[in-house]
């Protein structure tokens, strides 16, 4: 989705999660456009370190705002991402937060 106003152009991003959707601009973190939604997802550090927000990618592709964030390369290969760290980059479609098995690290 693009958002055009005054003379910029801004990307704007859908995101679901089971029955929870939202709008994620492309230069804010997923975590914190959910938060500014009004989404309550658990978070800690913010930081992509403690791996409290983990969650798991179905649909879309996501960029990395720190070169290494906490998440293996196996992880990542089955969707595994931190959307405290995280920008979107295309709609994405996250697994509901009860249809998640977290890895054991
Ligand atoms: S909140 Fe700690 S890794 Fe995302």
């Amino acid at each position: 989705m693009q958002d055009a106003g005054a003379g910029t152009t801004r990307w704007v991003w859908r995101v679901r999660a089971g029955d929870v959707a939202f709008d994620a601009p492309a230069d804010r973190s997923i975590l914190a456009s959910a938060e500014a939604a009004g989404v309550a997802w658990a978070s800690s550090c913010r930081n992509g370190t403690c791996r409290t927000c983990l969650r798991r990618l179905e649909i879309g592709e996501v960029a990395y705002g720190i070169e290494w964030p906490g998440v293996l390369p196996d992880e990542r290969s089955e969707g595994w991402f931190l959307p405290c760290v995280a920008f979107p980059r295309s709609d994405l479609v996250l697994a509901a937060a009860d249809d998640q098995t977290l890895p054991v690290t």
